[in-house]
């Protein structure tokens, strides 16, 4: 694997991608207004494809850039999508309409990087708008409660810009204008908690890999155990059958200055 990511990282995501979809369709709302016809967006880290194809349904002209070889090949050729990395957006300048990242952004590294590459592809007056985890979100918790129980540091999870000033901070730094964070709610669904475990820990990368190193150590069985009693407490039972378990993410959107007054 040459892109930077452990082997396999992003292999399963599809499997998550739907449950995290309502949240890039809030960020095609904030970023719609004003939209022409075939105005153009850039997906950045659109892993299997799902926001391009709600921001197409839109009427958007869409590509999406990821730097995952597993998670372009997922896409298919339904959807135009590239293989890339956000710290070197292969784009002309000002050659997007608008941009997103939907739970993207907040995993590429460098991230004031990322934002600057993004503000030189997104036209002046255009929208760009991203996702991220609140701290205290119940995948990342997850993520510090099976490192401990393997008896590993936990890795640091992108939680910063789940921080409103922190995300805010992001974009101004990059000249973004009228930048605005919106907290929101992300409601999971799943049938019941073994598959809310499953899903989570075979399909979520930082879970996925902790996972798998639980099973090679034979720990799987105990740390599963662990994660069954948290989704149990976390979990509200749905009227029409199955479990909710609700979490919390920012999305965050600015807007690039107007090149005339360089002020918007
Ligand atoms: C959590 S997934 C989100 C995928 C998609 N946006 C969605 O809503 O389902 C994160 C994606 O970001 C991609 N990614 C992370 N860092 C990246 C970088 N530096 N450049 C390009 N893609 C990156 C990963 O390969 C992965 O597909």
């Amino acid at each position: 694997m040459t892109d930077g990511a452990p082997p396999g990282r992003w292999s399963a995501y599809d499997r998550m991608a739907q449950h995290v979809a309502p949240a890039g369709e809030r960020l095609l709302d904030l970023v719609d207004g004003g939209r022409s016809e075939a105005a153009t967006l850039l997906d950045v880290g659109s892993g299997s494809g799902l926001g391009l194809r709600a921001a197409a349904d839109r009427g958007w002209v869409a590509i999406g850039l990821d730097r995952s070889e597993d998670q372009v090949a997922a896409a298919g050729s339904v959807v135009r999508q590239v293989r890339g990395d956000a710290l070197a957006l292969p784009f002309e300048r000002a050659s997007f309409d608008a941009a997103v990242s939907n739970f993207a952004l907040i995993f590429a590294g460098d991230v004031e990087h990322a934002v600057t590459e993004v503000s030189q592809v997104v036209r002046p007056n255009g929208w760009f708008a991203f996702s991220a985890w609140r701290p205290g979100g119940w995948p990342g918790a997850w993520r510090r409660r099976m490192a401990t129980a393997l008896g590993r540091e936990p890795t640091p999870f992108p939680t910063g810009l789940g921080e409103a000033e922190v995300a805010r901070a992001l974009l101004v730094g990059a000249g973004f204008v009228d930048v605005v964070v919106h907290p929101e709610r992300l409601r999971w669904e799943f049938a019941d908690v073994d598959v809310a475990v499953d899903t989570l820990t075979s399909a979520a990368g930082g879970l996925r890999m902790l996972r798998s190193i639980a099973v090679d150590a034979g720990a799987w069985p105990t740390v599963r155990e662990l994660l069954l009693d948290d989704a149990d407490r976390r979990a509200v039972p749905l009227a029409g059958g199955g479990i909710a378990i609700d979490d919390e993410f920012l999305a965050v959107a600015g807007r690039r200055p107007d090149s005339r007054s360089g002020m918007g």
